[in-house]
């Protein structure tokens, strides 16, 4: 049961690229001013490639000019390459702009230059190219985007399409750290839709590139290894995809889930947060409140009874183990402590999230009874 582990430590010593703490967002004065993010959390790691979807209105677009430095922040932190955004002075947010690639929905080309012309207008904005490398890029970036018998034409004689796609190749041509794109494949075909993926997907594979995308298209989804989920201004879910898969077949085979539909697995598994304990100390407190139920995935806890006199061992729990549902169901403080005897990582579910699960399944709720029968 070591894989599960692993997955939490992926990110374990690296910076987030994106770094987004309680960002929250208005537009409007005085009485019309209206908030439209609460609360944003998010971490974005060198190589994602991360979706954000949800309604319309539910402030995906907010999020994504915030974090490009395209709007000023107002409240929150949101560090960018290691940059504070907040209180950014103007000249510092145009160095960072540059080292970002932005594909919007408004192409923004220039209609007196030609496709490769516009691309090669962006490499002005990095030092360092030679010669050679202005007359080639443009054009082999057309080309990695199937526009290699436009890149003479001007935006004038392209259609909608192949408009995109060179505003993609001039996000792409300095092969910036950081992609943000809103809706990128919404005016292409499947085939250039495909290409464009195959794109990105590669500068963040081999670059290191990380990669947001708004979009609502299926196949940017099946591409993405993130996919965050907003609604009315929060990011209600956010799920590493490898993360969800390990959690879930992990979850399968712990005996309190074993009846469980792999829906519900999905379900607990994006909520579920991975927590560290070091040795000795406790993971639940005895007489304690519950606010979460735990699944032990590396590392032995002993679980203790205190009576007047002394301290009883009632039992010591491995990986695979579930311990904390009791305080949950009945309603009551905790029976017993739980304290890690080596160094402990579980997954947690917070109350509300465990007591849904079980509403919605009634063999995660026979099991959960037979626990309680059995131990403290
Ligand atoms: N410049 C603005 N002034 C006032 N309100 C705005 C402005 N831009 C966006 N809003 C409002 O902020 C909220 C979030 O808008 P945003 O454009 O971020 O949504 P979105 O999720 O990108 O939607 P869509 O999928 O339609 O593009 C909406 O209620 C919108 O009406
Ligand atoms: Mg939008």
């Amino acid at each position: 049961m070591t894989g599960i582990e692993s997955v939490f430590r992926k990110h374990e010593g690296v910076e987030p690229v994106i770094h987004a703490a309680g960002v929250g967002h208005w537009f409007g004065v005085q009485e019309s001013r209206l908030q439209v993010l609460f609360s944003c959390d998010l971490d974005l790691y060198p190589g994602e490639v991360a979706i954000l979807t949800g309604p319309s209105g539910s402030g995906k677009t907010t999020l994504l000019t915030l974090t490009g430095a395209l709007r000023a922040l107002e409240q929150g932190s949101l560090q960018v390459l290691g940059r504070e955004l907040k209180n950014m002075p103007p000249p510092a947010q145009v160095a960072l702009r540059r080292e970002i690639g932005f594909i919007f929905q408004a192409h923004n080309l220039i209609d007196s230059l030609t496709a490769a012309d516009n691309v090669r207008l962006a490499m002005q904005l990095k030092d360092g190219y030679t010669s050679a490398d202005y007359a080639q890029r443009p054009v082999a970036v057309l080309r990695d985007l199937g526009m290699e018998d436009f890149a003479r034409a001007k935006p004038g004689r392209l259609s909608g399409g192949q408009r995109q796609r060179v505003a993609i190749a001039r996000a792409l041509v300095n092969e910036p750290r950081i992609i943000l794109a809103d809706e990128p494949t919404a005016a292409l075909d499947k085939a250039s839709g495909k290409q464009v993926l195959q794109l990105l997907q590669q500068l963040a594979a081999e670059r290191g590139c990380t990669i947001l995308i708004v979009t609502h298209d299926a196949r940017v989804i099946e591409a993405a290894n993130r996919i965050v989920n907003m609604v009315d201004g929060r990011i209600v879910t956010d799920v590493d995809i490898e993360q969800q898969a390990l959690v879930c077949d992990f979850l399968k085979r712990c005996s309190v889930f074993a009846d469980s539909s792999p829906s519900l697995l999905a379900d607990i598994a994006q909520y579920m947060r991975a927590e560290s304990f070091e040795a000795d100390s406790n993971i639940i407190v005895e007489g304690d409140e519950g606010d979460k139920f735990y699944v032990l995935i590396g590392g032995h806890c002993d679980v203790l009874h205190r009576d007047e006199e002394r301290t009883e061992r009632l039992a010591t729990l491995g990986p695979g183990d579930s311990f904390g549902e009791l305080a949950l169901l009945r309603q009551l403080p905790r029976a017993a402590t739980v304290r890690a005897v080596e160094p402990v990582r579980v997954l947690a579910l917070s109350k509300d999230r465990f007591l849904q699960a079980v509403q919605a399944d009634s063999s995660l709720y026979r099991h959960l009874r037979k626990m309680a029968a059995i131990s403290f």
